[in-house]
């Protein structure tokens, strides 16, 4: 599994899932880190996507061509899958993997955000999602385990 959260939501949903699916939990991580501040964080994500860059990632999956499942976690972030996800997927080949994509969001659901991974991942064999409000995590428990059920 890789996540990429920058408030926390998603990494809650991450740690569960990894929970139920027994799966090694990565994070996705800027070289260098992004700021703390929410109004500065929407403008270096609105500057990223209208500039199409893939900001470099700390680390690598060790042994990522061993893995035939992905779990892949992200939140929506203008509507749009984050670019440092397209970066870390970059780098790291979906091609004749399952990936099950789970987000969360303000309002938008997956957005643009499964069109995007689409894109960025061609040869994967993309499954059905799993998107939740970033402030109902901890009462989506059940959710998430029924999706993880489903999954495997
Ligand atoms: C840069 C940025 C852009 C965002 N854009 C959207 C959006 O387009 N739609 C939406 O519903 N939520 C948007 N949000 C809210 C996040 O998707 C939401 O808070 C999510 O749960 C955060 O996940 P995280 O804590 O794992 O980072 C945005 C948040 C940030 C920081």
């Amino acid at each position: 599994m890789a996540v990429f959260s920058w408030s926390g939501n998603t990494l809650a949903v991450a740690d569960r899932v990894a929970e139920d699916a027994h799966a090694e939990l990565f994070r996705i991580e800027p070289a260098t880190p992004y700021t703390t501040d929410y109004n500065e964080m929407l403008q270096i994500a609105q500057d990223e996507q209208a500039a199409d860059t893939l900001p470099k990632i700390a680390g690598d999956v060790p042994n990522w061509s061993a893995y035939s499942t992905v779990y892949l976690g992200f939140p929506t972030w203008w509507g749009h899958l984050p670019q440092i996800v397209k970066s870390f997927l970059a780098e790291h080949d979906c091609t004749g993997k399952v990936v099950y994509p789970f987000n969360t969001h303000a309002g938008s659901g997956f957005a643009s955000c499964l069109s995007d991974l689409a894109a960025a991942c061609p040869g994967a064999d993309i499954r059905d999602g799993l998107s939740l409000s970033g402030d109902s995590v901890s009462s989506n428990m059940a959710r998430i385990d029924s999706w993880v059920a489903a999954s495997v």
